[in-house]
């Protein structure tokens, strides 16, 4: 038997559950998930790759076929309507097969206007939660993506069950290999683009299957939050080399950050190392109970402590931190939840109404400020950059306590991110990158 049987129908189950709480609460007969509908280039007679809601894909692990439907009603068997056309053009979708198939009533439509047929002929009592909403009118929905609807499923799937969990071990896995591939390519003195081609190589993925747009920035690009250039030609000299690069796997994400140091002795790879115990250390005090912003803030404390031990900055932690001067180094947020989507939704969510809490207003890029419980799944990635544009911001103050020399020294390295995925259990925190002996 397939390992994941079990697992998934404890996670169907669960699913189940919340659902029918949730339509007792709104006084809904059940949900109309729609996968999504391929999105057409302007002017064109193509499509952006297709992904998948990821309400249809917590259901089913089907994430490359758009115009799927599920009905979900209570004390029902659950039903998929699977789109298959008549199609020489494109590979047509083989019928579902695997692990999960046995809990749907699975219904073939050709095409997609015949779904509509298929479903209750009344649905002024069914919310459907999409992004086609006007064919949600065309069905005569009654409520499309309801705000309380949204909140409350958002809130729960923080809450990751074990067949999510086995997901994204697996996810891991994938990026594992991709990560290791790439560092020997860096080291091999490949360019950024070679790298990126040894990662999907490793992982067997394509670019449009991975999570995110990886990043593969060596020198001083790895300074640029989001760079997603590629250089054909790998530079002169070699020096710094950071990979954010993750894998998919069922439909969840995983998110994997390594920096390396072309060569040692360095204090660029010094840094490295020693923000490596950060991450280690900080991961090691992580509870459940604790709000993410406490780590968030605890982390500026070491980028602080980092900071003075390297000579990058002089003063007090609480100096360093009021001036601004750790958020010009480390301006991202340490991190945030992870699952069906990289940056998961639902990462300032108090309660299932959906209460928000906003991050520290010195802090506006942290996307998360929920309180840890067993089940999440978030991602720990402190970083420190020299960013030229945010150190001049700076004010005259805080600039007094920068030590430009160093800087200067660090500046052709770029900067460096450690970033790994963690659970959270009632007794232990599980390191799902470092586990798979990732160093
Ligand atoms: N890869 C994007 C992030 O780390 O959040
Ligand atoms: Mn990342
Ligand atoms: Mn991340």
């Amino acid at each position: 038997m397939d390992r994941f049987a079990p697992l998934y129908q404890d996670h169907l189950a669960t699913l189940t559950r919340r659902t029918e709480t949730l339509l007792d609460r709104e006084g809904l007969q059940g949900l109309v998930i729609h996968a999504g509908v391929p999105q057409r280039i302007f002017l064109d007679d193509m499509d952006y790759p297709f992904k998948a809601n990821p309400h249809f894909k917590h259901w089913v692990p089907v994430t490359d076929n758009p115009h799927c439907v599920l009905l979900i009603r209570p004390s029902e068997r659950p039903t998929l309507l699977f789109y298959r056309p008549v199609d020489f053009w494109h590979k047509v979708p083989p019928l579902p097969q695997g692990f999960w198939t046995d809990a749907f009533d699975i219904k073939v439509i050709e095409k997609p206007e015949q779904a509509r047929a298929l479903l209750p002929d009344n649905l002024s009592a069914y919310a459907f939660i999409g992004e086609p909403t006007e064919l949600a009118s065309q069905w005569g929905m009654g409520e499309v993506n309801p705000q309380p609807v949204m909140d409350y499923l958002h809130y729960h799937r923080a809450y990751k069950t074990d067949y999510e969990l086995a997901c994204m071990r697996i996810a891991s896995e994938i990026a594992v290999c991709g990560h290791e591939a790439a560092r020997d390519a860096f080291f091999g003195q490949k360019s950024e683009f070679d790298i990126q081609l040894a990662y999907l190589s490793a992982t067997a993925q394509g670019e449009n299957e991975v999570p995110y747009g990886n990043i593969v920035a060596l020198n001083e690009n790895s300074a640029i939050l989001h760079y997603t250039a590629l250089e054909r030609v790998a530079p002169k000299q070699l020096r710094s080399f950071l990979l954010d690069a993750g894998a998919s796997f069922h439909g969840y994400a995983s998110d994997i950050t390594r920096t390396y140091a072309f060569e040692s002795g360095s204090r660029f790879a010094e840094l490295v190392a020693a923000m490596n115990e950060q991450q280690l250390a900080i991961i090691d005090t992580i509870r459940p109970g604790m709000a993410y912003t406490e780590l968030h803030l605890d982390m500026h404390r070491r980028v602080a402590e980092l900071l003075s031990r390297f000579g990058l900055a002089r003063g007090s932690a609480e100096a360093l931190i009021a001036d601004g001067v750790t958020a010009a180094f480390f301006p991202h947020g340490l991190g945030h939840q992870i699952g069906l989507q990289v940056h998961d939704v639902g990462g300032f969510m108090q309660d299932e109404q959906g209460a928000h809490m906003a991050a520290p207003e010195a802090h506006p890029a942290l996307r998360c400020t929920r309180i840890l419980e067993p089940g999440m799944v978030l991602t720990i990635e402190p970083g420190l950059y020299v960013i030229d544009s945010l150190l001049s911001g700076l004010s005259d103050s805080a600039k007094g306590m920068l030590n430009t020399s160093v800087i200067d020294e660090l500046r052709p390295y770029g900067g460096i991110r450690i970033e790994d995925d963690v659970v959270v259990h009632g007794d232990r925190i599980e390191n799902l990158t470092r586990d798979l002996g990732l160093a």
